[in-house]
């Protein structure tokens, strides 16, 4: 229970929220309030100070491999276009036409080298440029500059071929966002040449997003219980195989949790030497003796590494996935699968398998997972007077110290049963509502 200021949520303005929020958000306490997976007026601050300040994951290089090719994603809620352009330079704009303000681009994805308005035809070169107006001189003379009717640049930067966006033109660089938990990402994604096979699978679910980003950053506990079913039917090794390995955060809010011992290298066997290649010794240690990892990127970039059991043979598959805040209580998510480029065909479809029936719309993780997220959203949007009561319990393992005997950095706990990366999580979520 917390104390209750007189007021209720919903006549509260936005400044008594955040005063609220202060009160109620106790990440050192081990207490969240209920009230923040389902309230618009958190969902409205959150908006303004977490997703249209920080970085957010747009997409992967390896989905526009070719000069001009381009995508369309979504940066904090605002349609952007990614163009690869005829030099080779990944840009990202604004989707609207300098001239009236029409979306530009209305296709997922393809290849052109400028974009023509479906307005009245503006043209725009792809990387930006205005380059063609009907009609121009007879209808503006000599007087338009089209060197000033450019598409609004967004400010993208790349780790290991993971493309990241902000509106803020004042963050700190993605470099130094990313921090210390680059180490963990040159694992999953810059262990090899990685590529995006298909287009990312995309599925709307009645959430709030921070369920998905609290259950990927450390929550590990309920895996003994959520997914039972896949250890009884022999795909993972145990019930309790989720408790070995580290729990593991670093600054502004980045958590994983690691699995590990495994007797069985699960990545291709003759990727070993690209592998190394491109790991420091430490980091090829814990690729080679990975059972799974799994984490967030701060606020809603979640990943996984896990093996799963395909006829008889342990087999890895990587994925990143977005947890697209669309609502209060529903967010898309939206799935990228990662493969080794170098591996065999047969591994890669493989690989892909393992994908399907774990994590995706019809794998079984996926829809056990999703099950529990959306009756979690559900009950949070209760009855007021009840909901402004209601914490969640953060308290695992706060009577532990973190351990020194593991090589990667950050704050590491001995095995993977604890709360400590999602009290980081929120502590980082509320320095930035407060900031
Ligand atoms: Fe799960």
């Amino acid at each position: 229970m917390i104390k209750t200021t007189a007021k209720n949520l919903e006549e509260m303005t936005q400044i008594e929220t955040i005063g609220y929020l202060n009160e109620t958000v106790q990440p050192e306490a081990g207490t969240i309030p209920a009230f923040i997976l389902a309230d618009p007026k958190v969902y409205d601050i959150e908006h303004k100070k977490v997703f249209m300040k920080t970085w957010l994951f747009i997409g992967h290089e390896s989905e526009i491999p070719n000069k001009n090719d381009y995508m369309l994603r979504d940066l904090a809620g605002y349609s952007i276009i990614i163009t690869r352009d005829s030099e080779n330079e990944i840009r990202g704009f604004y989707n609207m036409c300098t001239h009236r303000g029409m979306k530009l681009c209305r296709a997922d994805k393809g290849n052109k080298s400028s974009f023509v308005c479906p307005y009245h035809g503006f043209n725009f070169k792809n990387n930006g440029d205005l380059i063609g107006v009907p009609l121009q001189k007879d209808i503006y003379g000599t007087d338009l500059d089209k060197s000033k009717l450019g598409l609004h640049k967004i400010r993208i930067e790349s780790y290991k071929g993971l493309i990241f966006g902000t509106w803020n033109e004042e963050a700190e660089s993605l470099s130094d966002f990313l921090g210390d938990f680059k180490w963990y990402l040159d694992i999953l994604a810059g262990r090899a040449e990685m590529e995006v096979v298909g287009p990312p699978q995309r599925f709307i679910i009645h959430s709030n997003w921070k369920v998905g980003a609290d259950n990927f950053v450390g929550d590990s506990y309920h895996t003994m219980v959520t997914h039972g079913s896949i250890a009884k039917l022999g795909m993972v090794p145990s019930a309790t195989y989720s408790k070995k390995g580290y729990q593991i955060h670093t600054m502004n809010g980045h958590g994983l949790n690691l699995g590990t011992p495994n007797p069985d290298f699960a990545f291709p066997e003759e990727l070993k030497s690209e592998y190394k290649s491109n790991l420091t010794d430490e980091q090829y240690d814990v690729l080679a003796n990975l059972k799974n990892m799994i984490g967030n990127i701060f606020p809603n970039l979640s990943f996984l590494i896990s093996h799963t059991k395909v006829k008889g043979q342990l087999i890895s598959n990587t994925t990143v996935r977005m947890w697209r805040p669309i609502g209060p209580d529903k967010m898309e998510v939206i799935a990228w699968f990662l493969v080794e480029k170098n591996a065999a065909e047969d591994w890669k479809k493989r690989s892909r398998d393992s994908f399907i029936l774990t994590f995706s719309p019809s794998g079984i993780f996926e829809q056990d997972d999703t099950e529990v997220f959306t009756d979690i959203t559900a009950a949070a949007s209760g009855p007021m007077p009840v909901m402004k009561e209601l914490v969640y319990n953060y308290t695992m393992g706060m009577h532990r110290e973190p351990v020194s005997d593991f090589t990667g950095p950050g704050v590491v706990y001995g095995d993977k049963f604890s709360e400590a990366n999602q009290r980081n999580f929120y502590r980082y979520w509320l320095d930035l509502i407060n900031a």
